[in-house]
């Protein structure tokens, strides 16, 4: 143990004021290194308030991804059951994919508190800075047609909307298929990657990744505007950890439906895009059409001056046209999207 633990240790079992010798003494250290470890823990996020002639109280901690955190709250029989909690990853997505493939069994979860390389569709990064937000991957071993792909992403969005307005007072917005909005701005991305059995056509695996901004945050200039955080939406502090286990708990809700595709309905009521003028991307095209529903297998339905389609996630990407202004230049809908 370090110091710096031991004086944590020390700080969270004192209800009151502890002054810097009592701390050396109980440590067994010099004053001199209770001082320097009282410097590190304040770098690190924690709250260590001086009280003058009384010493010293811990009054606030950083919110951090521990195992022991999540499991406080997970509530689920396999999801999250196995997991991996690592400082720094390149992409939670590459690390579950390593591991399904040497076998992994369904439900490990990988989480990091950053990601130098975080990942999002179409070869995209997502910005994912350390002590902000919830990075995480499942690997899901479902019994489905590889088509059926989809509907893992249709899934993990519902979940994950219900998770974030189970601990915060926010609204969320599905923006088909894998982006999750509040007040207009974008504040999870979901990048599903599965491996195939050629044989069977059935999905091997699947690395479910799933990354929401939580805590309050700048963001840089290219997603300034684009871009918010659970905090950044509402008043109280949300915990990453508690926001991991719940996204686990309502997951794990909702796979029992991945055949019956019931949480579609739900899905839709939350869906931004239905109703909506929206630029298509496909390849290397790029087309306007009105997004008229979305359909059970999770493709969107759209209408173009050669009627109706349907498009597949695969194979495109999406832009919100920005609605129409008023006379007084009150938009009726939300904002686009980068
Ligand atoms: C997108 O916005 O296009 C999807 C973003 C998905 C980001 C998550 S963060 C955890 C997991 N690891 C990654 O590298 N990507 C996903």
């Amino acid at each position: 143990m370090s110091t710096k633990s031991d004086l944590l240790r020390a700080l969270m079992e004192c209800d009151e004021a502890i002054s810097g010798e009592r701390l050396a003494r109980r440590l067994g250290v010099t004053r001199n290194a209770v001082w320097k470890a009282m410097g590190q823990l304040r770098e690190e996020g924690y709250g260590i308030e001086a009280v003058t002639n009384r010493g010293y109280r811990l009054v606030s901690a950083p919110d951090r991804v521990t195992e022991a955190e999540i499991l406080r709250s997970l509530a689920t029989q396999t999801l999250g059951r196995r997991m991996e909690v690592h400082a720094q990853l390149d992409s939670t997505n590459n690390r579950a994919k390593r591991l399904a493939a040497q076998g992994a069994p369904h439900g490990t979860l990988i989480c990091a508190d950053s990601q130098t390389a975080g990942r999002g569709r179409f070869g995209r990064t997502f910005f994912s800075p350390e002590h902000s937000g919830v990075y995480v991957s499942y690997i899901l071993r479902p019994r489905l047609p590889a088509e059926r792909a989809v509907m893992i992403t249709s899934m993990a969005a519902v979940a994950v909307a219900r998770a974030i307005e189970a601990l915060a007072d926010v609204d969320v917005k599905i923006k088909w298929v894998n982006d999750l909005y509040i007040g207009g701005r974008k504040v999870c991305g979901i990048l599903c990657e599965a491996s195939m059995d050629f044989e069977s056509g059935q999905l091997e695996y699947v690395v479910l990744g799933i990354g929401v901004n939580v805590a309050r945050m700048d963001f840089p200039e290219d997603l300034a505007g684009i871009a918010t955080s659970v905090g950044n939406e509402c008043d109280r502090a949300v915990s990453r950890s508690r926001l991991i286990a719940e996204i686990s708990n309502q997951l794990e809700a909702l796979y029992g439906q991945l055949e019956t595709g019931e949480f579609m309905a739900e899905n839709r009521a939350r869906s931004i895009v239905i109703g909506r003028d929206v630029t298509v991307l496909r390849g290397g095209e790029q087309f306007e059409a009105h997004a008229v529903d979305i359909d059970a297998q999770g493709r969107l339905v759209i209408r173009t001056a050669s009627g109706l389609s349907r498009v597949g996630a695969g194979e495109v990407s999406l832009k919100l046209t920005p609605p129409e202004r008023d006379d007084e230049g009150r938009a009726s809908g939300t904002s686009a999207e980068k």
